[in-house]
């Protein structure tokens, strides 16, 4: 689950009461600039909690509008909002929720230090998003913090980037898994974008080590039955060649990648012997080679559409090898323009997984394994 807690604007020092300060311009205009960046860093609460305190309350209608999200005002998150509020408020939520907290300090800044063990001191506008994942909400990871500041410079360089004529300014989706327990920073990055910036090559000494990473892996009795055809894009004619096997859905996208593959499996042995693992290895060398490359910010999009047999005809592949699937990597686009509707759209979904328990049993086949209750 993601929590954000925003911590209200700068309000007016004197009104006949505290619980009526009011924001100031500045501070109006600066919540204006943070709502708009909130909305490009892709963050979607479904809800704002927000403190009935005027100047909190104003501050999350100025967020809420720009999400275009609903606004709950709750005594709860008032002074004196603790993490036991948080544990209640959200006790409904799933880990796929997202949801804003809207209040004052020190509850603020005492409710991040709390759950993420850090020590941070929230400014008036600063927002820091927590994910956490146990079901009480009581451990969460500090994903980052904002200051108004840092609020006011992307903004500008938003602005800056629209006015030069990118049509889609929006930001990047940032797709990390969600999860309960916490997961090795990589893993829980990687996904599968279809935006590849084809103005950057991926240099070669960081292939050499994707590749590498491929080469390291396991497999059964060493056998190694991986084997890749690699094309970067400033290889026009190579890159050409296996690009004109992928098919055409895939196509659209994969052809602004920065280099194409296609991963291949020594299904027999050259004795003639059958390699059952062979799959199994070629895939655990790709998952290596995946996260190697995302060490670099280079992302990769595995398609199991593809022609095989034409790969097989254009490179006279071996009949006891066998084209398993191709893969597109590169640096993701800053400038989402070059993307249909339907892709950005793709982009910016969420990603979906079965539950654990689906998947891991014990005691009988689809007994969800005892210890994950
Ligand atoms: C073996 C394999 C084949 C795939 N084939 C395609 C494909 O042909 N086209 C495509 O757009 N995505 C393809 N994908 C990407 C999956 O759709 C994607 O990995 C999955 O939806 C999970 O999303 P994530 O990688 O972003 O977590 C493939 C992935 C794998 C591992």
């Amino acid at each position: 689950m993601r929590l954000y807690f925003l911590r209200h604007g700068i309000a007016e020092d004197l009104a006949s009461s505290d619980f009526d300060r009011e924001l100031t311009k500045r501070g109006r205009a600066r919540l204006a600039n943070a709502a708009k960046v909130i909305k490009r860093l892709g963050a979607r609460p479904s809800l704002i909690y927000t403190s009935p305190r005027l100047r909190s309350l104003q501050t999350a209608k100025i967020i809420a509008e720009e999400l275009d999200i609903g606004l709950t005002v709750s005594e709860a998150v008032n002074f004196g909002f603790s993490l036991s509020d948080v544990q209640r408020l959200t006790r409904d939520m799933t880990y796929d929720d997202e949801v804003m907290f809207v209040g004052h300090n020190p509850d603020m800044s005492e409710l991040v230090n709390e759950l993420t063990g850090c020590d941070v001191a929230m400014k008036k506008g600063g927002l820091a998003r927590v994910d956490v994942y146990d079901d009480e909400a009581a451990r969460g990871e500090l994903v980052w913090l904002i200051a108004p500041k840092v609020f006011d410079a992307l903004r500008q360089q938003g602005a800056k980037s629209a006015r030069g004529g990118a049509a889609a300014s929006a930001a990047l989706p940032d797709k990390p898994a969600v999860t309960h327990s916490p997961l090795h920073a990589l893993i829980k990055r990687r996904w599968s974008p279809v935006s590849f910036d084809p103005t950057r090559p991926i240099e070669k000494s960081r292939l050499f080590s994707i590749l590498e990473a491929a080469r390291w892996a396991a497999s059964s009795y060493n056998s190694q039955p991986w084997r890749f055809i690699v094309a970067p894009r400033d290889n026009e004619q190579e890159f050409g060649k296996v690009f004109s096997v992928l098919r055409e859905g895939n196509q659209s996208w994969a052809q602004h990648a920065g280099v194409l593959m296609i991963a291949v499996s020594q299904t027999h042995r050259d004795t003639g012997e059958a390699n059952s693992h062979a799959i199994h290895d070629l895939g655990l060398a790709i998952g290596q080679m995946v996260l190697q490359a995302l060490d670099y910010d280079i992302y990769a999009h595995q398609m199991g559409g593809f022609y095989p047999e034409k790969a097989r005809e254009l490179y006279r592949i071996p009949a006891n090898y066998e084209p398993k699937t191709a893969i597109a990597f590169g640096y993701r686009a800053g400038d989402l323009s070059r993307l249909s509707d339907a892709h950005r759209d793709r982009d910016a979904a969420q990603r979906q997984r079965h539950p654990l328990a689906e998947m891991v049993f014990n005691g009988a086949w689809a007994q969800p394994a005892s210890f994950l209750d």
